[in-house]
């Protein structure tokens, strides 16, 4: 072993740390944790560094348990072996019987690799700079519809909206007229408070794909990336994916890029309009700051709070023992605020240089979206602050957090 793949010893938090967290939080976040708590929601990244400063490895009670790691090494040790780490088990602890896998990132190579060498050139930055011209035109669009008032709800106004657009009509080129629908089931299909309606909009989603994909792969094709989908891949040992398979890697690459810049986008325009002199340097040299912002933004604001593996084998895992089934959530969020790989890592810095963090996660299933993501954002700050350079927020931004965290509501007046 390296130093840099070393796990630090486990060290138990002691009782004065489980006290103190019974006070702050209401529970013992170290051995009785639980994603859907209120607490997370409400005290996210307090919680967050605690796990980081006070427990390598901390479990859950919930449903059948699973564990957590947050120390940036320890989830790069679980995201970077997924022989013992699988993802063919599901990226959800408790997974509900009778949920469809979704590919690319709920398997594991060669399955995986087969669908990832397909699809990785259709989100390369070459294939993704081509939409810029549509996004900004798209970001504008969604300003002029409210720019007149001088307010407006930034995340059901603009950030729900964009990256669905972005996604939508330049990856998929699906009919304009349906892209409310799609945007709102994804949204709801992710988000709604009712499990039922949650449950029918993702249904929802699952079969307009089926039958978007189903018509193109009748049709002439356009070079695109449903063609690719709909066409298949041949799996390693010989035989052609089946076309659940298929449905399911375009719901995948769907849900993978709705939701998760909304987050970044709304939390950083709420960070920017309570730090104008940040909002000015990305005014005076964008070119400079506003790359440097989108990684610290994606770095503190991480949608992405935490996904799971299964052990395929016993294995020590940060100096705790864990057994062939059990289920560890690898917290990607707490990994990108880990003093050992990030300076003063509580402080948002748009100004750092270098910023390291694990919010497109680590490992082979390393976000594919990165690109389009950066875009979308870039596109963002860019004619948002352009064109709404001084904004206030009018009530205080309103949280929901599981594995994913997002942001309902932003009121801004300008
Ligand atoms: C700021 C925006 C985004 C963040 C923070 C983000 C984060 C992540 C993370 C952490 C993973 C790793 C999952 C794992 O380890 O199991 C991932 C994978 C993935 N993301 Fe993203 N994502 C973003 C945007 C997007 C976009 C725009 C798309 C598509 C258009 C997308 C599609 C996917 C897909 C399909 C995977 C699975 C890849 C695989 O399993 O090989 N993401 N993303």
């Amino acid at each position: 072993m390296t130093s840099e793949t070393q796990a630090r010893s486990y060290t138990a938090p002691t009782q004065a740390d489980i006290d103190e967290s019974i006070r702050k939080y209401g529970r013992d976040i170290y051995n009785d944790f639980d994603l859907d708590d209120p607490a997370f929601n409400d005290k996210h990244v307090d919680i967050i560094d605690d796990l980081v400063a006070k427990c390598p490895v901390a479990h859950s009670k919930v449903g059948s348990g699973y564990y957590l790691v947050s120390q940036n090494q320890l989830v790069r040790e679980v995201g970077q072996n997924w022989k013992t780490f699988s993802a063919a088990g599901g990226y959800m602890p408790n997974r509900p019987d009778g949920l469809p896998f979704l590919y690319p990132e709920e398997s594991d190579p060669p399955l995986h690799t087969a669908w990832r060498q397909a699809l990785n050139p259709f989100m390369g930055p070459g294939a993704i700079a081509e939409y810029e011209t549509t996004i900004r035109e798209d970001a504008n669009t969604l300003i002029d519809s409210f720019i007149e008032k001088g307010e407006c709800e930034f995340v059901s106004e603009f950030a729900a909206l964009l990256p669905g657009w972005a996604f939508f009509k330049n990856v998929l080129g699906v009919p304009v007229e349906d892209l409310d629908k799609l945007v709102d089931g994804v949204e709801q299909g992710t988000f709604a408070a009712d499990l039922e309606e949650r449950g029918a909009k993702f249904a929802f989603v699952f079969e307009y794909l089926g039958k978007y994909l189903k018509e193109r792969s009748e049709q002439p094709p356009r070079g695109d990336m449903v063609d690719m989908i709909a066409a298949g891949v041949q799996y390693e040992d010989g035989t052609e994916s089946s076309w659940e398979d298929r449905v399911s890697v375009l719901v995948d690459m769907t849900f993978g890029g709705i939701a998760t810049s909304t987050y970044v986008m709304a939390s950083a325009i709420n960070w920017l309009a309570a730090n104008p002199e940040a909002r000015q340097l990305l005014i005076d040299d964008p070119d400079t700051y506003i790359p440097r912002a989108i990684e610290e933004f994606a770095r503190v604001f991480a949608p992405v709070v935490a996904l799971g593996r299964t052990c395929t084998r016993d294995v020590e895992l940060g100096g705790r023992q864990l057994e062939k089934g059990d289920f560890v959530m690898m917290v990607y969020a707490g990994a990108s605020r880990d003093p050992e790989v990030v300076e003063d890592p509580k402080t948002i810095d748009i100004t750092r240089e270098t910023v390291l963090h694990s919010a497109f996660g680590v490992g082979i299933h390393r976000c594919i979206g990165s690109n389009l993501a950066r875009l979308e954002l870039r596109a963002t700050f860019e004619e948002w602050l352009r064109r709404v350079p001084e904004y206030t927020v009018v009530e205080p931004p309103v949280y929901m957090t599981g594995y994913l965290r997002s942001m309902r509501t932003l009121k801004l007046k300008f």
